[in-house]
């Protein structure tokens, strides 16, 4: 195990490795190295067309990110997949391969529950350290929430047709042992849909009847970025009774939400994408106040996994706990964890309370509107497969390249193994590293939009780069 070590300005030996390939690569195509330092990566230069683009307008911004020397990313590649995995800053995973040398050294067990942890991380996302559960990563706390509430045959869940299996799974084995009914919406997709739109389409599920009893939905959709507007769904939910269950993924760390004020029942993260703390960390907030935000009694709920359940924790049921009951750490309490990935998501933490979690989310989103803007600029508007709707915003992108400027679907739209060749090609021609997914659209066949993510180490110039890529590519391919 190694850790990287850094000189004076910031970057790693392995960045600095990169950059000299870079500088001998450019010269060798005679580029010089004026160019070096305006920070394009070898493969955006291996191609001239897209150089002089790139050199002519470039966007505005700084071509770097004021952050960018916090990570120890491959200087060779951007990456623009956070959806699916951040990383660690430089000093988290330096102080993280410290701690698990000084954890093996020492024979160091992680028992506990976590309340030191929880302490430091609860107050960035505006809960209680009782309502602050660590969790192994989205997944995992989605299944917390939707398997520990005890349902009954004929329970229906309204959820929406564009959920991750993170979701789908535990809510198919609910289906499955106790008979409840899964009823989806079936969201609309591109760049006009309003919120009031997506609630309206909520209600109407609703409004089918039977034994409603739960909302669960993802804010963001994994598919098209599209943010579900949690307030307004739980508004929904309160008005109806229902307990409200939140996908949230993406928001640790890119959204500054204070998720005591948004009243959801729980909300599951990732710990390990836009919050870029270590694999297999996550947060699942867990309601645990009746209060004007949400004054629904706390639902009924159990730990699927716990070693710390016993008769007095128990809500909702016989026992009727009282709310301040530390839920968290019951939930923690799952036998011996790894504490340095828990330190090292909490060091995490830190840095983004350090920065400024609104000065990241207003950065983070002003690269995706520049982003979104840029595409409209190029494609047309109907490019996008994600809403504009400045509340329906978040850091993921999904688009279309296959559409051309004069508006015409191209057939290959609908080709999910061209869609995968765009992505592949990106990644070994260009160097930006994105992904693509496949998403249902009322009365037409799935598209397959790329996705983009847009995170502290880009610039505006970096996306700029991006759009100009994609754009050549789209015009190769077409
Ligand atoms: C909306 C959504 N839910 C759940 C997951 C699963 O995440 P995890 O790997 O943290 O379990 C993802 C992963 O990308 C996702 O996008």
């Amino acid at each position: 195990m190694t850790v990287q070590h850094e000189n004076n300005s910031g970057s790693s030996s392995k960045g600095q490795i990169d950059d000299s390939a870079r500088r001998k690569f450019l010269q060798m195509i005679g580029a010089g190295t004026a160019l070096a330092a305006t920070g394009f990566h070898g493969s955006l230069l291996a191609n001239p067309g897209l150089l002089n683009a790139a050199q002519r307008g470039g966007g505005g911004g700084p071509a770097v990110s004021p952050w960018r020397s916090d990570f120890i990313l491959d200087r060779s590649r951007v990456f623009m997949n956070i959806g699916t995995a951040g990383s660690m800053p430089r000093k988290v995973v330096q102080a993280y391969n410290e701690a698990n040398i000084e954890k093996a050294r020492n024979s160091l067990n992680g028992y506990g529950n976590y309340a030191d942890i929880r302490q430091r991380i609860a107050p960035g996302f505006g809960v209680g350290a009782d309502e602050c559960a660590l969790s192994y990563n989205t997944t995992d706390g989605m299944c917390s929430a939707v398997l520990g509430i005890p349902w009954k045959e004929g329970d229906v869940i309204v959820t929406t047709n564009h959920e991750h299996p993170g979701g789908n799974s535990p809510m198919a084995v609910v289906a499955a042992k106790y008979g409840v009914e899964i009823r989806r919406v079936s969201l609309p997709v591109g760049p006009d849909v309003q919120p009031e739109e997506i609630v309206q389409l909520f209600q109407d599920k609703i409004n089918e009847g039977g034994n409603v009893r739960a909302l669960v939905w993802s804010s963001p959709t994994f598919l098209t970025g599209t943010m579900l507007p949690i307030r307004r769904l739980v508004d929904l939910a309160i008005q109806h009774g229902l307990i409200s269950i939140c996908d949230g993924a993406h928001l640790p760390g890119m959204m500054n939400y204070d998720y005591g004020a948004l009243g959801v029942d729980f909300m599951s993260g990732a710990g390990h994408k836009w919050q870029c703390g270590p694999g297999a960390t996550g947060i699942l907030v867990v309601r645990n106040r009746v209060g004007p935000n949400n004054p629904l009694p706390l639902p009924a709920f159990f730990p699927v996994s716990s070693a710390g359940f016993g008769p007095s924790w128990v809500r909702g049921v016989e026992l009727n706990a009282t709310p301040n009951f530390d839920v968290a750490a019951v939930l923690c309490n799952i036998g011996s964890r790894n504490r340095p990935s828990l330190e090292a998501l909490a060091d995490a933490c830190d840095m983004w309370d350090e920065i400024g979690r609104q000065e990241i989310e207003d950065y983070i989103l002003g690269l995706s509107r520049h982003l979104k803007q840029s595409i409209a600029d190029r494609w047309g508007r109907q490019a996008l497969v994600a809403p504009d709707h400045p509340e329906l915003l978040s850091a993921l992108t999904a688009f279309n390249p296959f559409i051309s400027s004069n508006g015409e679907v191209n057939p290959k739209n609908f080709n999910s193994s061209e869609s995968g060749n765009f992505v592949s090609r990106l990644a070994n021609d260009y160097g930006f590293i994105v992904r693509n997914t496949s998403v249902p659209v009322p009365g037409i066949p799935n598209q397959f939009p790329l996705r983009v993510s847009t995170h502290l180490w880009h610039s505006q110039r970096e996306v700029d780069q991006f759009v100009d890529a994609a754009w050549q590519l789209a015009n190769e391919l077409s």
